[in-house]
């Protein structure tokens, strides 16, 4: 209980604190961006509620593409609007291309020896250095792999569709741990090379368990980045939140360990060989200007945890969408027949000839953005957007759920309407499609997103090929997504049946 005098002392820090703010305000020279009140110490957090995703929506409609909020004690922008948020993304200075220093950032740094993820290293040469390279493994993977990542997408993707029409098909089941399984061991054997499965299995299996518990500690959002002396209160919880994010370690060590011994040049057996490969250059210990060799391989753990929630969340939305709408799901059957019939197994050059599920897939990611807000971006300098000043160390906010729901572009952004994406030939239509923008855009874009689109394409299209999904009798449908870093669908029960 506050007695009096803490009482009396709490309001005189309240009322300096409003002061002090006003007086900032009053006679700034700055043009900030318009943005609503806020209070001391949480901003505006009490003001998103439990729907941060519509409560942006309508501050974009009252204040324009620039909100200026306060995030905890984080000065903040959202950037709305497919041309505003090019504009930030592609910004040729890269004063927008910067991460926050946030508490999980310092405490996953500490946690892996100083070495750090390209999903959160603030910009900088040493930022330069490891998306290029990262980038160039990616590419070298798919193109020079001794097994082509194409036919690990369709393996997994058959071995999937079978566990699920080993299901009766009158009963209402959950995919959620089948898909994710799936998802996992393409990405694990992807970066780590193929694997048996009764050997891999502890290992994805200990990498789901992980990132659920690290999602369950994150939530939407972690409470210490918001407001960052609440580490120093809460040391059990930073504590417990390292070991979550340690559990896995011991097989990202263990695979640089085995790849560093075995590895030939010339040889792309996963994307960790080609790490390995373009990390020969690279001195063995970090210096101011550059990245160690194995600051380059540890990445393997960067698209690891950047990839499977991600990449499992878009398919299990997919799914559900199939089950709310079984007339798409009808017509993208058909268009598989049409092309492939039962048995032709699918390509990724056969994406042009399967305009509809592309379409259907395209208009999911529209629909979900399962990264509303991209991960939180940080202004490096002074500088200036569509005519206001923002501030150096400014948090900024793509919001890329704005661009799916932008009214001018769509017309109905509210409908579900793969069709939408079709040109007047029946054809995906490459601009409309690239107004989709769940990737997110400019310096710091997905740098998975061809593997993505490639994994998902094949998943989904083998699974059309064999199988039907129908909503489970007594079960809704519920689009409300549950809300974390990603957004995923709420548990959901479906029928699964045999096509042929
Ligand atoms: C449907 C699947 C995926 C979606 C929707 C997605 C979405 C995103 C988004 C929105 C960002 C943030 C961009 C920004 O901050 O502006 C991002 C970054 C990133 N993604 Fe993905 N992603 C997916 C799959 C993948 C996969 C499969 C990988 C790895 C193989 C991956 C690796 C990364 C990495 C490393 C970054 C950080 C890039 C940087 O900061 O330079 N993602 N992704």
């Amino acid at each position: 209980m506050l007695d009096i005098t803490n009482f009396v002392s709490l309001l005189i820090a309240l009322l300096t604190m409003f002061w002090i703010a006003m007086r900032a305000k009053i006679f700034s020279k700055k043009r900030y961006p318009p943005g609503p009140w806020g209070i001391p110490l949480l901003g505006h957090l009490h003001l998103l509620g439990d729907n941060p995703e519509r409560k942006y929506l309508q501050w974009w409609q009252r204040y324009g593409d620039v909100v200026k909020i306060r995030f905890g004690s984080w000065n903040a922008i959202v950037v709305n609007g497919y041309d505003t948020i090019k504009d930030v993304a592609e910004r040729k200075d890269d004063v927008f291309s910067g991460r926050p220093n946030f508490v999980t950032q310092v405490v996953l740094r500490e946690a892996f020896g100083g070495i750090e993820a390209l999903t959160f290293v603030n910009f900088s040469p040493k930022y330069l250095q490891l998306r290029k390279r990262t980038a160039t493994a990616l590419r070298s993977y798919l193109s020079k792999c001794e097994y082509c990542p194409e036919d690990l997408f369709r393996e997994e993707a058959e071995k999937l569709t079978e566990k699920l029409l080993r299901y009766p098909s009158d009963d209402a089941v959950s995919v959620v741990s089948d898909v994710e399984l799936a998802v996992v061991s393409v990405l694990y054997q992807m970066l780590y090379g193929k694997g048996k499965e009764s050997e891999i299995a502890p290992h994805l299996n200990s990498i789901v368990e992980t990132t659920a518990t690290f999602n369950k500690f994150v939530g939407s959002g972690n409470i210490f980045d918001v407001i960052p002396w609440l580490q120093y209160v809460m040391k059990g919880k930073v504590e417990q939140f390292k070991e979550a994010v340690l559990s896995t370690d011991w097989i990202t060590k263990a695979k640089i360990e085995e790849h560093r011994l075995s590895f030939q040049k010339g040889q792309t057996r996963d994307v960790l060989d080609a790490l390995c490969d373009l990390s020969a250059d690279l001195p063995s210990c970090e210096s101011v200007d550059s990245v160690s060799s194995l600051h380059l391989m540890y990445q393997v753990a960067a698209l690891q945890g950047a990839g499977f929630d991600t990449t499992s969340r878009t398919i299990l939305f997919i799914i559900l969408y199939l089950i709310a709408y079984p007339d798409v799901q009808e017509r993208v059957q058909k268009e598989v027949d049409d092309v492939l019939g039962s048995s032709k197994i699918v390509k990724w050059k056969d994406r042009d000839t399967l305009p509809y599920l592309n379409a259907t897939i395209y208009e999911v990611m529209r629909k979900t953005t399962v990264v509303p807000f991209a991960i939180p971006h940080y202004t490096l300098n002074d500088t200036e957007l569509r005519g206001y000043d923002i501030d150096k160390d400014t948090v900024v906010f793509l919001n890329l759920h704005s661009v799916a729901n932008e009214k001018s572009f769509w017309g109905d952004p509210e409908n579900f309407r793969p069709e939408r994406l079709l040109d007047e030939d029946g054809m995906l239509d490459a601009e409309k499609c690239s107004h989709i923008m769940t990737f997110s855009a400019g310096r710091r874009r997905c740098v998975g997103d061809v593997i993505a689109k490639m994994n998902i394409f094949i998943l989904i299209t083998t699974l059309m090929q064999r199988c039907s999904f129908k909503k489970a009798d007594g079960h809704d449908v519920d689009f409300e997504p549950v809300r974390s870093l990603v957004l995923s669908p709420k548990p959901f029960m479906v029928n699964v049946n045999r096509r042929y």
